[in-house]
């Protein structure tokens, strides 16, 4: 059987649950095939969609609140993504997916990417390592990330030396505030980086002017943090239609809309959005299919928004 992603959707928000996906959702990712990027450093390709963790995994011990959560990371995993992000200082985010996919036992397949996220200095960077490396019941990391600039040099050394023992793959820096966009300029010409992480939307555009581009100049793959603009880009569009015109490249809701518009820049390795409901995973991972805006769609896409103001 043929099913449409919008008949998916349909068919998940009439049940209200994720049971009925199960066998559906290998049709979907034979019918659309994921958009891939590859890790400018090593070639390796990565689903171009994957999945953030900031609040939304931040939940307690019981299963009424893990529940939507494991189902959010199976269905991931079930339509093909690999990229998680996370943070040993997200709450219990770490903690919470590590258990769940564990008990998936999905925690090896994932693209396990995490953050030395301390002003504590050098052995807290250590020890927040290990520590994540416990909580997912990992030999390796694939990608440690230093945490909003914080301690850079130190904590750098640190996943470099990790990396050097085979116990890291990748060795990123991360931040998502404007005000760090001049030393993040500085980090990236003098480090030698697999990969830079910062906030960039339809909301949030300024990281498309020097530094996205700056990372592409150095070789570094670039992961967009914040894609919804933590959700604000939903309440700029609330009551209003998709445009007709978002036909023209594969897009069905406006988040995919506003997801589209990253993964159309053509520096971008992986997008991160994050949510704790399986509907929206689906919809998320729907916008890592079909076709993308070219230049000139993107520019409308852009009008298009700021004329919402
Ligand atoms: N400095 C850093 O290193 C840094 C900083 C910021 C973020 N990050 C990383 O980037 C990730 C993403 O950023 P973020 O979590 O701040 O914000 P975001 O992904 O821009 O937005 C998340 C919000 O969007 C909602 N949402 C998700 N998919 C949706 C959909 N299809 N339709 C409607 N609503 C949807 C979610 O609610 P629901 O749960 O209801 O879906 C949630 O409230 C973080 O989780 C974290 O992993 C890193």
């Amino acid at each position: 059987m043929k099913i449409s992603r919008r008949d998916m959707l349909k068919i998940s928000a009439g049940t209200g649950a994720a049971a009925l996906l199960l066998n559906e959702v290998p049709v979907l990712a034979q019918e659309r095939p994921l958009v891939m990027r590859a890790i400018p450093s090593s070639g390796e390709e990565v689903p171009a969609v994957g999945l953030g963790s900031a609040r939304t995994f931040s939940v307690g011990a019981s299963g009424e609140e893990r529940a939507p959560l494991k189902e959010v990371l199976r269905l991931f995993h079930e339509m093909g993504g690999r990229f998680f992000d996370t943070a040993p200082t997200y709450g219990s985010s770490e903690g919470v997916a590590g258990q769940l996919v564990q008990e998936l036992g999905i925690q090896n397949d994932l693209f396990f990417a995490t953050k030395i996220s301390t002003g504590g200095g050098r052995q807290a960077g250590i020890d927040q390592q290990e520590t994540s490396l416990q909580d997912w019941g990992r030999d390796i990391i694939d990608l440690n990330q230093v945490h909003n600039l914080r301690d850079t040099e130190v904590h750098l050394r640190t996943i470099r030396q990790a990396k050097e023992e085979g116990r890291t793959r990748y060795v990123g820096v991360t931040t998502s505030f404007g005000r760090q966009y001049e030393q993040m300029e500085q980090v990236l010409r003098t480090e030698e980086l697999d990969f830079v992480q910062v906030n960039y939307s339809l909301g949030e555009r300024q990281a498309a002017e020097r530094l996205i581009p700056l990372a592409q100049d150095r070789g570094m793959g670039v992961i967009v943090n914040e894609p919804y603009n933590v959700g604000r880009l939903f309440a700029a569009v609330s009551g209003r239609d998709l445009p007709d015109w978002a036909a023209e490249f594969d897009c069905e809701s406006w988040g995919q809309f506003f997801l589209k518009y990253i993964l159309s820049h053509p520096a971008v390795t992986v997008i991160i959005p994050a949510t704790s409901d399986p509907e929206h995973l689906i919809d998320n991972m729907g916008a890592g299919t079909g076709r993308l805006p070219d230049e000139q769609t993107r520019t409308r896409m852009e009008e298009f928004f700021d004329a919402l103001s």
